[in-house]
């Protein structure tokens, strides 16, 4: 069942947050399909918040591989421990970087991304791909995007864990 999204104006980031997590959780609930989840979680991100790239790599061996994102096209695969990706891979914690000429090994796959969040998808201490958001803006993410942004990346996992057997 699809249904439009509510995105109420003129809320605080952390209430727009709030006021989505629900309508994405009834998408997402009952759906076994990652592939599914993660298109619609970051559908529902891009439409509530107008980020300029939304998107999930997964882990696949030593790399991350681009899976459903809304926003341009993106750089395909990232090797660990390479550009914000792959670092939240490796440290296995988010990564906010206020500013991406300044974070050493940024991995530019737009121009006009200044700044982003990353988040790693733990499962049992084993990173299973990121969450990844871009702004055109600098400063535009802080500790709020990342406590906001767990509970969105904690609704994908168990269907990943499901698909993968872990
Ligand atoms: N900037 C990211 C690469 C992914 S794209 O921005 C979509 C990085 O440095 O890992």
């Amino acid at each position: 069942m699809a249904e439009d999204l509510i995105v109420t104006p003129n809320l605080s980031k952390a209430q727009q947050y709030q006021a989505l997590y629900p309508q994405v959780q009834a998408l997402v609930v009952g759906e076994n399909n990652y592939i599914a989840n993660a298109a619609n979680i970051a559908a529902a991100l891009k439409q509530a918040f107008g980020f300029w790239w939304v998107g999930f790599y997964f882990v696949e061996g030593n790399e991350l591989v681009l899976g459903p994102f809304q926003g341009p096209v993106a750089c395909t695969r990232i090797a660990l421990g390479r550009g914000v990706c792959g670092k939240a891979w490796q440290l296995q914690q988010p990564i906010v970087v206020p500013n991406v000429d300044e974070f050493e090994g940024h991995i530019a796959c737009s121009s006009a991304s200044k700044s982003e969040v990353v988040l790693p998808l733990l499962h049992n201490k084993t990173v299973l791909g990121v969450l990844d958001v871009d702004s055109e803006y600098l400063n535009h993410f802080d500790d709020t995007d990342v406590a906001m942004l767990q509970p969105f990346v904690q609704l994908l996992i168990p269907t990943i864990v499901y698909a993968k057997g872990l």
